[in-house]
C-alpha cells in the first residue's frame, strides 16, 4: 500500500515577508505564496517593526487562502500547522503565531514551532536524501550570520556568529550610505556588477586566528569614511560621485565581506573535517557569493560537497519553515498551543 504523504501548512512572519507555503513530506512545494512589505518599508530605509507587524495582519489570511488554493488542498488533506515562531521582530511573529494556534485549534490538527534560522538552512536541504557528515552550514541573513555544525536538520550546534551587525544588514547599510534603493543586498549586487572589487581596499576582520565569530560593523564604517572623511566632518561625497565611483565602492564592499564569509565557513569547514558545506539565508541570493563559495568547495582537498538554497527560497518565505516542520512531525515534536514568539533564537 502507498504510504500516506504528509501535507504541512507552513506560516512565516518574523519581518517584512507574509508568507504560506504547503509542502509534502518536507521536500515537494504544492504551494509557496510570499507578500513582501519592501514597498511599506522602502522610504524608512529599513523595516519599521510596527507597520510590518500591521501589514502581516492584513495578509495573513489571504496570504494561507491562496496558498491552500494553489496546493490544490482542503483542511482534510493538512497534517499540521507549522509557523517560525522564533528570532525575529515580536510584534511580527506574534501574527504568524496566532494564525498558526487558530488553524491548529480550529482543524484539530498539531502544532509545529519552527526556528527560522533552522529554517534557512533547511533551504539548502530541500533537493537532499542523505546529507554527509560532517556538514558546516553557514547562514547569512539581515539579522544573523550563524556558523553551525550540522548532524541533521534537527540537530545543529553553533559554531559562531556575528558579534555585531550580521552581513545582509552591513548590505543594508552600505546601501543607504550609497544612497542605492532599498532593500540594499539586492540593489548592492546589481551595482556592484559594474565595479571594480579590488578599487578600495576595505578592512576585512577576521577577529583572531581561530574565530569563527563574525564582525562587520568596522567595514561598514570604513565604507562610511570613505564617503565623508575620516573626522566625518567632510562633505558628504556621494551625491557628486559618478556612478562608476559607487559601482567600485559597492564592488569592494561586497567583495570584504564574501572574503570574510568565505575565510570563516573554510575555517569551520577544515576544524570540523567537513565533507558538505551548506549555505542559505538572504544574502545567499548574491552569486557573487554563491559562485566563490563553489569555488571554495571545489578548490578543497578533498573537495567539499556544497549545498546551496535555492536563490528562490534564500529570502524569507514558508516553504523552509513547512519543509523543517516535516521533520519534527516524524520525531513527534509538536509544540503546545501555549506556544509564544520570542525575539531570540
Ligand atoms: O533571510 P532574509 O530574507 O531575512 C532575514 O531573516 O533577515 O534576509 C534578508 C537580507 C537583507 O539584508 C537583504 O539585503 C539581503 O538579505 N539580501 C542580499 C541579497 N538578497 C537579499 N544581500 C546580498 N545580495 C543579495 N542578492
Ligand atoms: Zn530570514
Amino acid at each position: 500500500m502507498e504510504q500516506k504523504r504528509i501535507n504541512i501548512l507552513g506560516l512565516e512572519t518574523s519581518c517584512d515577508e507574509t508568507a504560506a507555503a504547503v509542502v509534502a513530506d518536507g521536500r515537494e512545494v504544492r504551494s509557496s505564496v510570499v507578500a513582501s512589505q519592501t514597498k511599506l518599508h522602502e522610504k524608512y530605509g529599513g523595516v519599521v517593526p510596527e507597520i510590518a507587524s500591521r501589514a502581516h495582519l492584513e495578509k495573513i489570511y489571504p496570504v494561507i487562502t491562496e496558498a491552500m488554493e494553489r496546493a490544490g488542498v482542503g483542511r482534510d488533506q493538512i497534517d499540521a500547522i507549522a509557523v517560525a515562531n522564533q528570532p525575529g521582530l515580536t510584534i511580527a511573529l506574534v501574527v504568524g503565531v496566532t494564525a498558526a494556534k487558530t488553524l491548529s485549534f480550529m482543524w484539530g490538527k498539531p502544532l509545529i514551532a519552527v526556528n527560522h534560522l533552522h529554517a534557512h538552512l533547511q533551504s539548502a536541504l530541500l533537493s537532499e536524501e542523505q546529507l554527509e557528515l560532517p556538514a558546516v552550514a553557514l547562514i547569512v541573513s539581515g539579522g544573523h550570520t550563524c556558523l553551525y555544525e550540522a548532524d541533521s536538520p534537527l540537530e545543529l550546534r553553533l559554531l559562531g556568529s556575528t558579534i555585531d551587525d550580521a552581513a545582509g544588514e552591513a548590505f543594508d547599510k552600505v546601501a543607504t550610505i550609497l544612497k542605492l534603493p532599498y532593500p540594499g543586498g539586492p540593489n548592492i549586487e546589481k551595482i556592484a556588477r559594474k565595479g571594480k572589487a579590488q578599487a578600495v581596499d576595505f578592512p576585512r576582520s577576521l577577529l583572531g586566528r581561530d574565530s569563527l565569530d563574525f564582525s562587520f560593523s568596522g567595514l561598514k564604517t570604513a565604507v562610511l569614511y570613505h564617503c565623508r572623511g575620516q573626522d566625518m566632518q567632510g562633505q558628504d561625497r556621494v551625491d557628486s560621485m559618478s556612478e562608476q565611483e559607487i559601482a567600485d565602492i559597492a564592488a569592494s564592499f561586497q567583495a570584504a565581506v564574501i572574503d570574510v564569509l568565505i575565510k570563516k565557513t573554510k575555517r569551520a569547514a577544515e576544524k570540523i573535517g567537513a565533507k558538505t558545506v551548506l549555505l542559505g539565508g538572504g544574502v545567499a541570493a548574491n552569486s557573487t557569493l554563491r559562485e566563490a563559495m563553489q569555488q571554495t568547495c571545489e578548490r578543497s582537498k578533498p573537495p567539499w560537497r556544497l549545498l546551496v538554497a535555492p536563490k528562490a527560497y534564500c529570502t524569507d518565505n514558508a516553504v523552509m519553515v513547512a519543509s523543517l516542520a516535516y521533520h519534527k512531525h516524524q520525531a513527534g515534536l509538536f509544540a503546545p498551543l501555549t506556544l509564544e514568539p520570542s525575539a531570540n533564537g
